[in-house]
């Protein structure tokens, strides 16, 4: 019988939400994105590809279970850096990309020097953030100049009949699959409820422009179901 979570979750709360769900991580997330996870991750890389930049340094945030940052070795980068704050998401990360370095620690204060990297990501992870506008900060600080942003997650599509779709996915089929999957239906509950929240409040472009990262620009993916958004720091 799978023990019900009692607890509430909050933004502090889920790297200890995501050290109970990492074993089975990767297998759900497959399912519940019919697999287009990896296509989008993929989909990621090329389009930092694109950019004909030669990045020495990779450092990957939220790096999870290492999907983002395995992807990211086609960069062929000198070094690559994986930060989240989940001990057990990260143990599965290693065993994937066992030559980067990894570093617990969370993307509001990030125990690294200043313009010490050439590109950062984060895929499916901002939306976890407590403190956004302090992240964006510590992304500004880190990256050299010249460097580059790449952010990928998860928004509710502007068209009214995609996004019935997708809030009904989301809402309703995410969290019992989870539940049947994981046994953790508050964790699944609140990665939904984490979506409709962030979609809601926070107008990222914007945000990038106020944390004067430049070139700020956008890529739909599934109607604007997830959103890719790239940016520089200046030369
Ligand atoms: C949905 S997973 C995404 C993992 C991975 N990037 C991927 O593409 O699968 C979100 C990750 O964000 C991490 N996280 C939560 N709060 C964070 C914070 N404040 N700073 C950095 N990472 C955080 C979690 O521990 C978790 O591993």
């Amino acid at each position: 019988m799978k023990q019900a979570k009692t607890y509430v979750l909050t933004k502090e709360l889920t790297p200890l939400m995501f050290n109970e769900i990492a074993e089975e991580y990767d297998r759900l997330d497959r399912k519940l994105s019919f697999g287009l996870d990896l296509t989008w991750r993929k989909k990621l890389t090329q389009y930092i590809k694109n950019t004909n930049k030669n990045f020495e340094i990779v450092t990957d945030i939220a790096s999870g279970t290492g999907d983002m940052l395995s992807e990211l070795k086609k960069l062929n980068a000198k070094k690559y850096v994986a930060i989240d704050p989940s001990v057990n998401m990260l143990k599965i990360a290693k065993a994937k990309v066992p030559d980067a370095d990894f570093i617990i620690a969370k993307a509001e204060q990030i125990p690294l020097p200043e313009s010490f990297t050439d590109l950062i990501t984060v895929a499916f992870g901002i939306r976890n953030f407590s403190d956004i506008n302090r992240a964006f900060d510590e992304f500004y600080r880190i990256l050299k100049p010249g460097g580059k942003l790449a952010i990928m997650e998860f928004s509710v599509p502007k068209n009214i009949i995609p996004a019935l779709g997708f809030k009904f996915y989301v809402k309703y089929v995410i969290p019992i699959l989870g539940y049947i999957h994981t046994g953790n239906y508050q964790a699944y509950k609140y990665l939904a409820e984490s979506i409709f929240d962030f979609s809601k409040r926070y107008n990222i472009t914007s945000m990038l422009s106020e944390h004067k990262f430049r070139d700020v620009k956008v890529r739909n993916f599934i109607f604007g179901g997830v959103k890719i958004y790239c940016c520089s720091k200046k030369e």
